[in-house]
Protein backbone atom coordinates (compact mmCIF):
# COMPACT_ATOMS: atom_id res chain seq x y z
CA UNK A 1 0.00 0.00 0.00
CA UNK A 2 1.21 3.36 -0.45
CA UNK A 3 -0.62 5.61 2.35
CA UNK A 4 -0.42 9.56 3.51
CA UNK A 5 -0.56 10.65 6.95
CA UNK A 6 -1.55 13.56 7.29
CA UNK A 7 -2.75 16.20 10.15
CA UNK A 8 -1.69 18.76 12.30
CA UNK A 9 1.40 19.43 14.04
CA UNK A 10 1.24 17.21 17.10
CA UNK A 11 -1.84 15.17 16.03
CA UNK A 12 -0.02 12.12 16.98
CA UNK A 13 1.30 11.06 13.07
CA UNK A 14 4.43 9.93 14.00
CA UNK A 15 2.89 8.20 16.97
CA UNK A 16 0.60 6.11 14.70
CA UNK A 17 2.72 6.09 11.70
CA UNK A 18 4.97 3.31 13.39
CA UNK A 19 2.18 1.33 14.49
CA UNK A 20 0.52 1.45 11.10
CA UNK A 21 3.87 1.09 9.03
CA UNK A 22 4.23 -2.13 10.73
CA UNK A 23 0.75 -3.58 10.95
CA UNK A 24 0.93 -3.20 6.77
CA UNK A 25 4.50 -4.17 6.55
CA UNK A 26 5.99 -0.81 4.71
CA UNK A 27 8.29 1.58 5.61
CA UNK A 28 7.96 4.62 7.17
CA UNK A 29 8.86 7.79 6.08
CA UNK A 30 8.99 10.78 7.79
CA UNK A 31 10.22 14.16 6.01
CA UNK A 32 10.16 15.81 9.59
CA UNK A 33 13.09 13.02 10.53
CA UNK A 34 15.00 13.08 7.82
CA UNK A 35 15.14 17.06 7.96
CA UNK A 36 16.21 16.32 11.84
CA UNK A 37 18.76 14.03 10.94
CA UNK A 38 20.65 16.22 8.36
CA UNK A 39 20.43 18.52 10.73
CA UNK A 40 22.22 16.58 13.44
CA UNK A 41 24.57 15.23 10.93
CA UNK A 42 25.43 19.59 9.66
CA UNK A 43 24.96 18.32 6.24
CA UNK A 44 24.27 21.06 3.57
CA UNK A 45 20.42 20.27 3.39
CA UNK A 46 20.62 19.82 7.30
CA UNK A 47 21.86 23.78 7.79
CA UNK A 48 19.42 25.12 5.24
CA UNK A 49 16.17 22.81 6.86
CA UNK A 50 17.23 24.18 9.93
CA UNK A 51 16.32 27.68 8.91
CA UNK A 52 12.89 26.92 8.13
CA UNK A 53 12.27 24.65 11.01
CA UNK A 54 13.40 26.61 14.00
CA UNK A 55 10.97 29.24 13.05
CA UNK A 56 8.22 27.19 12.45
CA UNK A 57 7.95 27.58 8.76
CA UNK A 58 7.92 24.78 5.87
CA UNK A 59 11.29 24.30 4.21
CA UNK A 60 10.88 25.17 0.35
CA UNK A 61 9.15 22.95 -1.53
CA UNK A 62 12.15 22.08 -4.63
CA UNK A 63 14.11 21.07 -1.64
CA UNK A 64 11.34 18.46 0.15
CA UNK A 65 10.41 17.37 -3.22
CA UNK A 66 14.22 16.67 -4.10
CA UNK A 67 14.34 14.93 -1.07
CA UNK A 68 11.26 12.53 -1.15
CA UNK A 69 12.35 11.52 -4.62
CA UNK A 70 15.20 10.25 -3.63
CA UNK A 71 13.78 8.06 -0.68
CA UNK A 72 11.07 6.65 -2.43
CA UNK A 73 13.76 5.71 -5.28
CA UNK A 74 15.11 3.29 -2.19
CA UNK A 75 14.07 -0.65 -2.33
CA UNK A 76 12.64 -0.70 0.08
CA UNK A 77 9.52 1.77 -0.80
CA UNK A 78 8.93 -0.27 -3.91
CA UNK A 79 6.57 -2.35 -2.84
CA UNK A 80 4.63 0.28 -0.92
CA UNK A 81 5.29 3.08 2.13
CA UNK A 82 3.90 5.40 4.26
CA UNK A 83 5.01 9.04 4.46
CA UNK A 84 3.91 10.49 7.37
CA UNK A 85 4.81 14.48 6.62
CA UNK A 86 4.56 14.56 3.21
CA UNK A 87 3.40 15.95 1.31
CA UNK A 88 2.38 19.49 3.20
CA UNK A 89 1.41 21.47 0.07
CA UNK A 90 -1.03 21.11 -2.76
CA UNK A 91 2.71 21.81 -5.12
CA UNK A 92 4.06 18.59 -3.28
CA UNK A 93 0.83 16.90 -3.87
CA UNK A 94 0.78 17.21 -7.47
CA UNK A 95 4.55 16.46 -7.33
CA UNK A 96 3.79 13.29 -5.55
CA UNK A 97 1.14 12.42 -7.79
CA UNK A 98 3.36 12.87 -10.89
CA UNK A 99 6.68 11.12 -9.67
CA UNK A 100 4.62 7.94 -8.88
CA UNK A 101 2.39 7.64 -12.02
CA UNK A 102 6.09 8.21 -13.41
CA UNK A 103 7.21 5.05 -11.21
CA UNK A 104 3.71 3.17 -12.65
CA UNK A 105 2.04 3.66 -9.20
CA UNK A 106 -0.92 6.03 -7.62
CA UNK A 107 -1.39 6.88 -3.56
CA UNK A 108 -3.83 4.24 -2.42
CA UNK A 109 -5.12 6.33 1.03
CA UNK A 110 -4.34 9.22 2.61
CA UNK A 111 -5.48 8.93 6.66
CA UNK A 112 -6.05 12.46 8.50
CA UNK A 113 -5.61 12.64 11.54
CA UNK A 114 -8.22 15.32 13.03
CA UNK A 115 -7.55 16.90 16.27
CA UNK A 116 -8.37 20.63 17.60
CA UNK A 117 -5.68 23.23 18.69
CA UNK A 118 -5.74 23.24 21.90
CA UNK A 119 -5.14 19.33 21.97
CA UNK A 120 -2.21 20.04 19.61
CA UNK A 121 -0.75 22.27 21.99
CA UNK A 122 -1.30 20.05 25.05
CA UNK A 123 0.52 17.36 22.76
CA UNK A 124 3.49 19.01 21.99
CA UNK A 125 4.39 21.00 24.67
CA UNK A 126 4.83 17.82 26.67
CA UNK A 127 6.57 16.21 23.81
CA UNK A 128 9.63 14.19 24.43
CA UNK A 129 11.51 12.23 22.04
CA UNK A 130 14.04 9.48 22.83
CA UNK A 131 18.02 9.80 21.66
CA UNK A 132 18.71 6.62 21.09
CA UNK A 133 15.81 5.10 19.35
CA UNK A 134 13.50 8.26 18.28
CA UNK A 135 10.61 6.61 20.53
CA UNK A 136 8.15 9.64 21.33
CA UNK A 137 7.14 10.25 24.97
CA UNK A 138 4.72 12.51 26.19
CA UNK A 139 5.83 13.74 29.90
CA UNK A 140 1.95 13.65 30.76
CA UNK A 141 0.02 11.04 28.44
CA UNK A 142 3.06 8.50 27.65
CA UNK A 143 5.14 8.72 30.40
CA UNK A 144 8.53 7.34 31.09
CA UNK A 145 8.68 5.25 34.61
CA UNK A 146 11.77 7.15 35.19
CA UNK A 147 11.75 11.40 34.11
CA UNK A 148 13.73 12.13 31.03
CA UNK A 149 15.19 8.34 30.27
CA UNK A 150 13.55 6.27 27.30
CA UNK A 151 11.99 3.12 28.96
CA UNK A 152 12.98 1.28 25.51
CA UNK A 153 15.99 1.43 25.30
CA UNK A 154 17.50 3.85 28.04
CA UNK A 155 18.85 6.52 26.17
CA UNK A 156 18.15 10.54 27.42
CA UNK A 157 14.96 12.86 26.33
CA UNK A 158 14.87 15.72 24.94
CA UNK A 159 12.68 18.42 23.87
CA UNK A 160 12.66 19.27 19.74
CA UNK A 161 13.58 23.15 19.08
CA UNK A 162 10.65 23.72 17.59
CA UNK A 163 8.49 23.15 20.56
CA UNK A 164 8.30 26.21 21.21
CA UNK A 165 5.12 27.97 22.46
CA UNK A 166 5.64 31.16 19.42
CA UNK A 167 6.95 27.93 17.11
CA UNK A 168 4.26 25.75 17.77
CA UNK A 169 2.08 28.84 16.82
CA UNK A 170 3.74 29.54 13.53
CA UNK A 171 3.40 26.01 12.76
CA UNK A 172 -0.14 26.23 12.90
CA UNK A 173 -0.80 29.29 11.34
CA UNK A 174 1.31 27.07 8.27
CA UNK A 175 -0.60 24.30 8.80
CA UNK A 176 -3.74 26.24 8.30
CA UNK A 177 -2.72 28.29 4.89
CA UNK A 178 -0.71 25.63 2.94
CA UNK A 179 -1.15 22.12 4.22
CA UNK A 180 -4.95 21.85 5.27
CA UNK A 181 -5.72 22.68 0.92
CA UNK A 182 -4.50 18.98 0.94
CA UNK A 183 -8.27 17.73 2.58
CA UNK A 184 -9.68 19.45 -0.23
CA UNK A 185 -7.35 18.09 -2.89
CA UNK A 186 -7.39 14.49 -1.92
CA UNK A 187 -10.96 14.59 -1.17
CA UNK A 188 -11.36 15.36 -4.74
CA UNK A 189 -9.42 11.91 -5.58
CA UNK A 190 -11.76 10.23 -3.70
CA UNK A 191 -8.90 8.89 -1.11
CA UNK A 192 -8.84 10.82 1.91
CA UNK A 193 -10.41 8.99 5.18
CA UNK A 194 -10.83 11.20 8.27
CA UNK A 195 -9.94 10.00 11.65
CA UNK A 196 -11.02 11.08 14.87
CA UNK A 197 -7.09 11.30 16.80
CA UNK A 198 -8.04 12.30 20.48
CA UNK A 199 -8.64 9.94 23.18
CA UNK A 200 -5.96 7.07 23.72
CA UNK A 201 -3.33 6.05 21.59
CA UNK A 202 -4.49 2.62 20.91
CA UNK A 203 -8.32 3.84 20.38
CA UNK A 204 -6.63 6.07 17.10
CA UNK A 205 -4.41 3.42 16.08
CA UNK A 206 -7.77 0.85 15.99
CA UNK A 207 -9.38 3.92 14.12
CA UNK A 208 -7.02 4.46 11.77
CA UNK A 209 -6.77 0.20 11.24
CA UNK A 210 -10.20 0.11 10.30
CA UNK A 211 -10.03 3.19 8.18
CA UNK A 212 -7.52 1.47 5.98
CA UNK A 213 -9.47 -1.98 6.28
CA UNK A 214 -12.58 -0.31 4.64
CA UNK A 215 -10.81 0.77 1.79
CA UNK A 216 -9.39 -2.74 1.34
CA UNK A 217 -5.74 -2.09 3.63
P1 LIG B 1 7.45 17.16 11.43
O1 LIG B 1 8.44 16.45 12.23
O2 LIG B 1 6.71 16.44 10.37
O3 LIG B 1 6.47 17.88 12.45
P2 LIG B 1 4.88 18.07 12.47
O4 LIG B 1 4.05 17.75 11.29
O5 LIG B 1 4.76 19.46 12.96
O6 LIG B 1 4.42 16.96 13.36
P3 LIG B 1 5.03 16.58 14.69
O7 LIG B 1 6.18 15.64 14.47
O8 LIG B 1 5.31 17.80 15.52
O9 LIG B 1 3.80 15.86 15.39
P4 LIG B 1 3.12 14.48 15.08
O10 LIG B 1 1.81 14.70 14.41
O11 LIG B 1 4.08 13.52 14.45
O12 LIG B 1 2.79 14.07 16.58
P5 LIG B 1 3.53 13.02 17.55
O13 LIG B 1 3.20 11.63 17.15
O14 LIG B 1 4.96 13.39 17.76
O15 LIG B 1 8.11 18.42 10.73
C1 LIG B 1 8.95 19.32 11.45
C2 LIG B 1 9.38 20.45 10.53
O16 LIG B 1 10.09 19.91 9.39
C3 LIG B 1 8.23 21.26 9.89
O17 LIG B 1 7.77 22.29 10.75
C4 LIG B 1 8.93 21.80 8.63
O18 LIG B 1 9.77 22.87 8.94
C5 LIG B 1 9.79 20.62 8.20
N1 LIG B 1 9.07 19.73 7.27
C6 LIG B 1 8.74 18.43 7.48
N2 LIG B 1 8.08 17.93 6.42
C7 LIG B 1 7.99 18.93 5.51
C8 LIG B 1 7.40 19.05 4.23
N3 LIG B 1 6.76 18.02 3.64
N4 LIG B 1 7.47 20.24 3.59
C9 LIG B 1 8.12 21.28 4.14
N5 LIG B 1 8.68 21.25 5.37
C10 LIG B 1 8.62 20.09 6.05
O19 LIG B 1 2.70 13.33 18.91
C11 LIG B 1 2.87 14.57 19.59
C12 LIG B 1 2.83 14.30 21.12
O20 LIG B 1 1.52 13.88 21.47
C13 LIG B 1 3.79 13.20 21.60
O21 LIG B 1 4.33 13.57 22.83
C14 LIG B 1 2.89 11.96 21.74
O22 LIG B 1 3.35 11.11 22.78
C15 LIG B 1 1.55 12.60 22.12
N6 LIG B 1 0.41 11.85 21.61
C16 LIG B 1 0.28 11.25 20.40
N7 LIG B 1 -0.94 10.68 20.28
C17 LIG B 1 -1.59 10.97 21.45
C18 LIG B 1 -2.89 10.67 21.95
N8 LIG B 1 -3.77 9.97 21.22
N9 LIG B 1 -3.24 11.13 23.17
C19 LIG B 1 -2.35 11.84 23.92
N10 LIG B 1 -1.10 12.16 23.50
C20 LIG B 1 -0.73 11.72 22.28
Amino acid sequence: MRLVLVGPPGAGKGTQAEFIAAHIAVPKISTGDIFRANVSQGTPLGVEAKRYMDAGQLVPDEVTINMVRDRLAEADATDGFLLDGFPRTVPQAVALDKLLADMGGMLDLVLELVVDDDEVIRRLSGRRTCRGCGKIWHVEFDATSREGICDRCGAELFQRDDDKAETIANRLVEYADKTAPLVDYYGAQGKLVGIDATGPVEDVTVRAIDGLRSYGG
